[in-house]
């Protein structure tokens, strides 16, 4: 059945509530359970949902998909106890909502990480995880310590009561980071939780949560815990009125107007009966699975998965009731493998499409651009923000205007729409949201975005010296005709070959502290990655065939996340100020599942 478009009002997330304080205290403190309930995602008549997502257990009912805006102020530390509640009312542990293929390099709860070889040989058919989840939270884009980064082997189970003897209750990196953490925060623990704390020592920016666990980030994140998190104020900051405004804030009375809105655009498949659709079994060219006997190939591991409905902010192909004025968006792709490629039309199926309105785009993963940059179509890759002004003002009550995506409905590796890629299907993919024009309530004070003057941009200092990496695709060495099965992170040798590398590899990278570096990629897969840098905000230096072409301009301010388009160098600069261990990866959750990342430790690591 075809789920009808626009019936239902986008939901605007509203502020996290954080914990009660007496004032005294010189930062904010959260308690952020991630738990299972049902929602209705899609339209009103079918059926609800069953969805994780992260919410407050101490303050109401704060629970929804997306989870709840964290609202954070530069240099004020925000302190969140993250914790695993994916139980019963009995406290025993719930399955994952998805298959868990065990055959990766993954958590592996009841198996231990280390005794799995990179890319095993299956005598039998393995069967799915079925045990307890872990879980272990993220801050995309942050500048974080170490042990409050969310590294994706310091994971941890829920305490349930039911968890089998053997199972171990933390990954391989939470005690080393408890430890550290502890020692400089004297916070108390707990089973089931990790507690981080958040400097928010960067420019005023948008910045995400989500699930990280190695291994099975895809399925994780594709059940649900998303939310963001705004840093505002200081110097890097535009003062309140420049732009359009409010956004959400704590305790807002019911009926408050927002003109600025995060929006999380994301690609889902659901089921006769409402529950999430992810593939349970491998769907590659040349192999109809699940299981080829004495194969490397994972039985329930796809490369890629692109689903067949948009979802914006939890809800199905939402509308969006506009004034004639200007709105800010604050864009997010948390597809798992789909880049969307935006544009504003008048017609949600036209194709080739025209522009209606231009996106005006004002800052991207790392804060504010240096000067405001016009798109007539804006292309987001998985994990990118971007952070943009729309101008309504003027258009006739009544007009219906539409977020489309001419991205494709596969990989994407560059080109344009409709000549080099079909794009995404008119009728679904192809739309987003739709935004249906009122009249105009209260005047708009907001300047017009080619006249806005944004904060002051100091780019990185000079560099001491390059780092080469290579991202590459691995074939089936058993089972030739299944094609890739993975893709790799890797290095590049003296002559420029590939040197793929996997996650449990001695660490290679290793930074000085302190010091500015050229990360140069060399794509060797026939897709454009988005490759993301823990810890770092860079900035893109080069890209093309040799490295040289300079970035396009909505590429000019910092990035925490950059598209490599196939066989291109692209060329970042990155300054490392805090010690000891990342990770960097494809933020296509398939391919970061299944060693498409890899470790860096700025210092030397421990032996
Ligand atoms: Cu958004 Cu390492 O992830
Ligand atoms: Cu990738």
């Amino acid at each position: 059945a075809t789920i009808p478009k626009y019936v239902t009002d986008l939901v605007i997330p509203p502020v996290m509530p954080p914990l009660p304080s007496d004032g005294k205290q010189a930062l904010d403190e959260y308690l952020i359970a991630v738990r299972q309930f049902q929602q209705q995602v899609l339209p009103p008549g079918y059926p609800k949902t069953t969805i994780w997502s992260y919410g407050s257990p101490t303050h109401g009912n704060t629970f929804t998909y997306p989870a709840y805006t964290l609202e954070a102020k530069v240099n004020r530390p925000v302190r969140v106890t993250w914790s695993n509640e994916l139980v019963d009312d009995n406290g025993n542990f719930l399955p994952h909502l998805l298959t868990v293929d065990p055959t990766l390099h993954w958590a592996n709860p009841a198996g231990g990480i280390e005794q799995r070889d990179h890319r095993p040989t299956f005598t039998s058919t393995p069967e799915a995880y079925t045990g307890p989840v872990p879980l272990i939270t993220h801050l995309h884009g942050a500048h974080s310590t170490p042990e409050n980064d969310g590294y994706p082997e310091a994971w941890y189970l829920p305490d349930a009561k039911n968890i089998p003897p053997g199972y171990a209750p933390v990954g391989r990196y939470y005690d080393e980071f408890r430890e550290t953490f502890g020692r400089q925060h004297k916070v108390a623990w707990k089973a089931g939780s990790a507690t981080f704390q958040y400097p928010n020592d960067q420019r005023a920016t948008t910045l995400w949560y989500h699930d990280h666990t190695i291994g099975m980030t895809r399925l994780n994140v594709y059940a649900g815990p998303v939310g963001f998190y705004l840093l505002r104020g200081g110097p890097s900051d535009l003062p309140p009125g420049v732009l359009p405004g409010p956004a959400p804030a704590r305790n807002d009375p019911p009926g408050s107007r927002y003109y600025e809105l995060p929006l999380i655009i994301q690609d889902r498949s659901f089921h006769e009966d409402g529950s999430l659709s992810y593939p349970s079994a491998t769907q590659i060219d040349g192999f109809d699975g699940p299981y080829i006997p004495e194969s490397d190939v994972s039985p329930m591991f796809n490369q890629t998965f692109f689903a067949d409905t948009i979802v914006v902010n939890g809800g199905t192909w939402p509308l969006l009731k506009v004034e004639p004025r200007r709105y800010r968006f604050r864009l997010l792709n948390a597809c798992n493998s789909r880049f969307l490629v935006l544009r504003v039309a008048g017609d949600g199926t036209a194709r080739p499409a025209t522009t209606a309105l231009p996106i005006w785009q004002i800052g991207s993963d790392g804060g504010f651009l240096p000067k405001p940059v016009r798109h007539e179509q804006l292309v987001i890759g998985n994990a990118e923000r971007i952070d943009v002004v729309i101008d309504f003002t003027g258009i006739a009550e009544g007009t219906a205007l539409y977020l489309i995506n001419e991205g494709p409905d596969h990989e994407f590796s560059g080109g344009t729409p409709g000549t080099d890629y079909a794009v995404a299907n008119p009728s679904t993919t192809g739309q987003v949201m739709k935004f249906l024009v009122g009249p105009l309530i209260g005047p708009d004070e907001s300047l017009p975005p080619e006249q806005l003057e944004l904060p002051a941009f100091t780019p990185l200092g000079k560099e001491t010296g390059t780092r080469r990496f290579s991202l590459n695709v691995q074939r089936s060495a058993l089972a030739p005709a299944a094609g890739p099965i993975a893709h790799l992170a890797g290095g590049v040798d003296a002559n420029g070959a590939r040197t793929p590398l996997h996650w449990q590899d001695p660490v290679r990278d290793n930074p000085t502290l302190g010091a500015t570096e050229i990360w140069e990629f060399r794509n060797f897969t026939p897709h454009a990655h988005p490759v993301h840098i823990h810890q770092v905000q860079f900035q893109v230096i080069g890209r093309g065939a040799d490295g040289r072409t300079p970035p396009d301009p909505s590429e000019t301010g910092f990035k925490d996340t950059v598209i490599m388009l196939p066989g291109h160098v692209t060329r970042v600069k990155v300054k490392f100020d805090l010690p000891g261990r990342y990770a960097w990866h494809c933020h296509i959750l398939e391919h970061e599942d299944n060693e498409m990342m890899l470790p860096f430790f700025v210092g030397q690591p421990p032996k």
